[in-house]
């Protein structure tokens, strides 16, 4: 079937984060809101479907995990992605961050440190702290326009015996980067080399564009597989993250068995009914819809695009490879970070994820979600190039 990602959904009123926290988080009534990551778009019709089928069964108890579940993730790794995961690697959790707080909690002790590449997505740094361990940066380097690793940083924060753990962002929010299979692969032999766990937080992995290909991390080696733990869910993809469904890849035994004795100890085992029929359907019959909404995404990209070039290119679009998260270069500007927040927020009257708040060398950037139907899109576009002209005319 056609999908129709141009429909305009009201979310206002059904306790949507992004749009009825708004208050909450910003302070203001209204505002277009492209802060959280999620997207206003329905998800696919056949995971519509047989969430209405199980929610008129009526009965809402205790509920296994079942062969067509297993299945439905295999199959979805190795079409996608061409890994082949074996079932009993497959381990869970509500939430990718969550998954995170226990895969820091399992393999590191209070004081360890833990290595991120800023600027990133600032969960991973809040839980690494909520933890009592300490964050190590390796900031990404920006050059012409674009983003890169560290490689002699990293190799320098590695050696430091303390780092027992590395969170990769693959691929990288907010900056868009697909690591190649070379990036991945000079990380993962200094990681093996220096004794440094990785968790990869692949949760934007089916969000690329047509020119990229995502490499799991874990795929390219059985030294990395057996020296890491992955993080998928079908939330991004499918627009389904309020079901709090995750999954955890961990093809290594012992690591398994300390993840599954941290699951145990908060007795998080357990599964969400609906995410469950959900994550079945999304990763059984999803991919004509993802294949929609990627062609969809590409056109918002463009528009973006061209129209920050056009009409507001003292804004710098930072390409991404993937995700749908634009980061956007305000440098140009000169405004401090509680200037810049204040003009996109009041002045261009839209709701972006502040660019400081994903640490080390995200000043003067701002976060932009760009999974609505156009004409919402172009109705902030519209907003900020009148807020940028009245700025410069000043
Ligand atoms: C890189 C990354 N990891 C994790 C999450 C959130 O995952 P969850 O809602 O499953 O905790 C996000 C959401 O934006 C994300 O961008």
């Amino acid at each position: 079937m056609t999908y129709d990602f141009d429909r305009v959904v009201e979310r206002t009123g059904t306790d949507s984060s992004k749009w009825d926290g708004l208050k909450t988080r910003f302070g203001v009534d209204a505002a277009i809101p492209m802060w959280v990551a999620d997207m206003d778009f329905p998800s696919p019709q056949p995971v519509i479907d047989a969430l209405t089928r199980r929610a008129e069964h009526g009965v809402y108890g205790y509920t296994l995990r079942a062969d067509a579940y297993y299945q439905a993730i295999e199959g979805w790794m190795q079409k996608r992605h061409q890994w082949n995961v074996e079932r009993d690697w497959l381990m869970h959790s509500p939430g990718v961050v969550s998954a995170i707080a226990m895969i820091v909690d399992s393999y590191t002790q209070p004081g360890d440190k833990v290595l991120v590449q800023p600027p990133v997505y600032y969960p991973f740094m809040r839980v690494v702290n909520n933890l009592d361990r300490q964050i190590v940066n390796n900031p990404l380097k920006y050059e012409n326009g674009t983003y890169n690793m560290d490689f002699e940083d990293l190799a320098d924060k590695l050696d430091d015996p303390d780092v027992k753990l590395l969170i990769l962002c693959s691929p990288h929010n907010p900056v868009g980067r697909v690591w190649t299979r070379e990036e991945l692969t000079h990380l993962g032999n200094l990681c093996l080399e220096k004794g440094v766990l990785v968790v990869s937080d692949e949760i934007h992995s089916d969000l690329v564009y047509k020119m990229y290909t995502h490499v799991p991390f874990a795929s390219i080696s059985n030294e990395f597989a057996d020296n890491s733990l992955t993080c998928i869910a079908p939330s991004k993809t499918f627009n389904l993250a309020g079901l709090q469904t995750s999954v955890v890849i961990i093809p290594n035994e012992d690591l398994r068995e300390k993840y599954k004795k941290t699951l145990g100890r908060y007795s998080l085992g357990g599964a969400n009914i609906f995410g469950t029929a959900a994550l079945t359907a999304a990763y059984t019959h999803g991919e004509e819809w993802l294949d929609q909404l990627l062609d969809y995404l590409e056109g918002n990209l463009a528009l973006v695009t061209a129209y920050m070039e056009h009409n507001i290119p003292a804004v710098k679009v930072v390409q991404p490879q993937g995700t749908y998260l634009v980061w956007l270069d305000f440098q140009e500007l000169g405004l401090d970070n509680e200037a810049l927040d204040q003009f996109v927020l009041h002045k261009a009257g839209i709701a972006l994820d502040e660019g400081h708040i994903f640490g080390p060398g995200g000043e003067g950037f701002q976060r932009i979600n760009i999974a609505c139907p156009r004409s919402v899109l172009v109705k902030a576009l519209d907003q900020l190039a009148l807020a940028v002209r009245e700025f410069s005319n000043q």
